[in-house]
């Protein structure tokens, strides 16, 4: 039995709303912990380390790939004019991500961990995902074989790039071969670990982030893409440098100096490929800023390819030697990570949410007015939380540079610990008006004050004299 149009796109969107608010809210939980130490103490579960493995695992895995894989679902049979291979596959694969991810992250809170950032889930899981992985990409590359347009959007492709490259990195990086606890021998588990978690990025989030741009922003602006072979060459770009710079994670580690080299030059090569993003972007948008005063999905879109190049300026910066030595070992890069996950990646699905639910509904979103106000607080909030993460990370480099040991300067910015809870929190309590938005429309629904307006608009509109 074949199931209806875009019932995949449906499930893993809603799953992964339901994904990012659990897994944002213990952002909060554990940014109280900076604040009292003490909080949890005696709760095996609840300490941090685990907190902070459920919520990075929860975000990366349920959150923005789901939502990701999602607009996949939802982008692939329209630039193909052919429908989804099989809905029922998508199903299926849609459950069994959830299914496994739940129980990863339950694992992860008994403390059944890999310790390795971005893999930490259990190997058990990690075959689960790379299977789900697989079939995934089985089930949209026979949708594009299958396409009746010759032509091969900008988007494809890198759709394509994502779900060939990514279950090879993740197998790399969870060294899928070696179970139970897959590690390498001596510094080639730090060395491939951070290729895979650099590239878990580079080559899954920023391929896939990039994928549903291009095919958003041209859509919202009704202009097709600036530059169609502007974004291939991006594309191999992108491949090519992505590929060396996971070592610039581990620059003070005693690791062969000339894979360092390797990592910096090709850090700084990354700048080719975003500025061929947001030359194509820009051009794109071109006679049309207008549009971002009222289209949502748009300014989620723009707001996340901004941060992308700026994610991206401050990665190759950071990736120089000195300034690494520096800002290493900080909160400097806690704020970096949240400017590429939160700021580029997860904007962009946001943007896809509110770009897909009222198309897939049938409907108009439920209230416009309360997706302005998730967009103004969301932003609002991020940029209130990357700058005192990126004070606390430079008050905290300065010190060490001077031989000031980490505990002295623990007082000296708790304050700023405290900033980042409070605007944690005005982006949680966005997410949580974001949930209720999303969930209105799919339920059909219109928010009764818009439609007042909208009638009152309406009216004036009949009755106004001719001319106005
Ligand atoms: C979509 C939203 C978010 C995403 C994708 C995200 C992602 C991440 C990632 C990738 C890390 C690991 C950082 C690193 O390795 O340096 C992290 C850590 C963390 N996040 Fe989030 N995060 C989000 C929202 C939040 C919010 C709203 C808070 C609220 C306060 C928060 C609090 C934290 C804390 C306290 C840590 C641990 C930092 C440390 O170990 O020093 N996050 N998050």
């Amino acid at each position: 039995m074949e199931h209806r149009k875009d019932a995949t796109a449906k499930l893993m969107a809603s799953s992964a709303i339901v994904w990012l608010i659990w897994a944002i809210t213990l952002g909060l939980w554990q940014a109280l912990e900076f604040i009292a130490p003490d909080l949890f103490a005696g709760i095996p579960w609840l300490v941090f380390p685990r907190m902070r493995q459920t919520h990075v695992n929860g975000l990366a895995f349920g959150w923005l790939s789901m939502a990701m894989i999602a607009a996949w679902y939802y982008i692939t049979p329209r630039l193909t004019r052919s429908p989804i291979y099989s809905e029922t596959l998508g199903i299926v694969t849609g459950w069994a991500w959830n299914l496994g991810l739940a129980i990863g992250v339950i694992g992860l809170r008994l403390g059944y961990t890999q310790a390795r950032e971005y893999a930490e889930l259990a190997w058990p899981i990690d075959v689960v995902i790379l299977i789900l992985l697989l079939l995934t990409g089985f089930n949209l590359f026979m949708t594009i074989r299958r396409r009746t347009v010759e032509h091969l959007y900008v988007s494809l492709w890198y759709i394509m790039g994502s779900l060939i490259w990514f279950p090879i990195v993740f197998a790399i990086g969870n060294v899928i071969w070696a179970p139970p606890t897959g590690a390498l021998p001596g510094l080639n588990d730090a060395i491939w670990g951070w290729f895979y978690g650099h590239n878990i990025l580079g080559l899954w989030f920023t391929t896939g982030a990039v994928a549903i741009l291009y095919y958003i922003i041209p859509k919202e602006v009704k202009q097709p893409l600036y530059g169609y072979t502007l974004a291939l060459v991006a594309f191999w770009f992108l491949a090519f440098f992505y590929s060396a710079v996971g070592t610039h994670h581990i620059l003070q580690a005693p690791v062969p100096g000339w894979l360092k080299t390797v990592a910096v030059v090709s850090s700084v090569g990354l700048l080719i490929p975003v500025s061929a993003f947001i030359i194509n972007t820009f051009m794109t948008l071109r006679g049309s800023w207008r549009a971002l005063y009222y289209s949502i999905p748009l300014r989620f879109a723009v707001t996340g390819a901004t941060f992308y190049l700026l994610v991206s300026v401050q990665g190759s910066l950071q990736a120089l030697r000195n300034v690494n030595q520096f800002v290493h070992f900080t909160n400097w890069t806690v704020a970096h990570a949240h400017l590429a996950l939160l700021g580029f990646v997860a904007f962009t699905m946001w943007s896809a949410m509110y770009y897909m639910f009222p198309r897939m509904c049938g409907c108009p979103i439920y209230s416009e007015r309360l997706a302005w106000i998730h967009w103004w607080l969301t932003f609002l909030g991020f940029i209130g939380f990357f700058s005192v993460l990126t004070a606390a990370g430079l008050v905290q480099a300065g010190a060490s540079a001077q031989g000031i040991p980490v505990i002295q300067v623990l007082p000296g910015i708790r304050g700023l610990f405290i900033g980042r809870a409070a605007t944690g929190t005005m982006i949680i309590v966005a997410q949580y008006i974001f949930a209720y938005n999303i969930f209105m429309t799919a339920r059909g629904k219109h928010s009764r004050a818009e439609t007042a307006i909208d009638a009152r608009k309406t009216e004036t509109a009949a009755t106004a004299p001719a001319g106005i």
